[in-house]
């Protein structure tokens, strides 16, 4: 059960004093009666509320798969720089936050929810939930850099990467590279090939979990998930 007005303020209708209003200029009813008081409970489950005849569902949680783009940060607020949160026009609950973070450079799949529990699942180190990166790397990525990422090692500050799978798409001056992690280490895809002596100058994760970046998305761009992909991520 929740109060009515507090229902329309997460569902966006308005702010706490305009939702008020409404409910007392009679604007809103609940399963078809106008309710004339803003501390009203309701079964946000079961009833049906309206305004001016119009349904407003209710969702506890939302999600999003975001195109990350470079150049926003992975916060919900921030004084100075465009959030991901900015790029997701039409949301509707106010909860929302990304999981996990990318940085401000990096592009590709940022799931953006407001639901605690599956963020903890996904991003819990426990969980080894799989986060696949694709990056550019300046210097010749071989055969010596598949075998000690398997075993894992230092990457500084007292820090060492756990084993991961790097695959090698193409080996050269600037390389390409796959790599699968299971851990989310601040940089940690940068410092990892810090630490054997090249520099990533292109990062952008493919995918989180069973989660995979539709690539229908431009980059900036988002969906909501599909309610199979929720289940299977759940
Ligand atoms: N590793 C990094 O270095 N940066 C990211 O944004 C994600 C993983």
């Amino acid at each position: 059960m929740i109060r009515l007005d507090k229902y329309l303020c997460e569902m966006s209708v308005g702010t706490r004093s305009e939702v008020k209003k409404y409910i007392r200029q009679g604007r809103i009813t609940v399963d078809g009666k106008k309710v004339v008081k803003p501390e009203e409970k309701i079964d946000e489950q079961s009833q049906q509320v309206s305004m001016d005849n119009q349904l407003i569902g209710y969702e506890e949680f939302e999600y999003y798969m975001l195109y990350k783009p470079a150049g926003v940060v992975s916060a919900t607020v921030d004084k100075k720089e465009k959030t991901v949160l900015d790029l997701i026009i039409d949301k509707k609950r106010k909860d929302l936050f990304p999981v996990g973070r990318l940085d401000k450079d990096t592009e590709g799949l940022l799931l953006i929810t407001n639901d605690g529990e599956m963020a903890h699942r996904l991003l819990a180190p426990k969980k080894h939930v799989n986060k696949t990166y694709y990056a550019k790397v300046k210097g010749r990525v071989t055969e010596q850099e598949i075998q000690l990422f398997s075993i894992g090692f230092s990457i500084g500050n007292n820090e060492y990467a756990k084993p991961s799978v790097l695959r090698i798409l193409k080996s050269g001056e600037i390389s390409e590279i796959e790599l699968i992690l299971q851990e989310g280490k601040f940089h940690q895809v940068k410092r990892m090939f810090r630490a054997v002596g090249m520099e990533v100058i292109y990062l952008k994760r493919i995918s989180m979990g069973s989660l995979v970046l539709d690539e229908s998305l431009q980059k900036g761009e988002y969906r909501r998930l599909t309610k199979k992909e929720v289940e299977q991520l759940c």
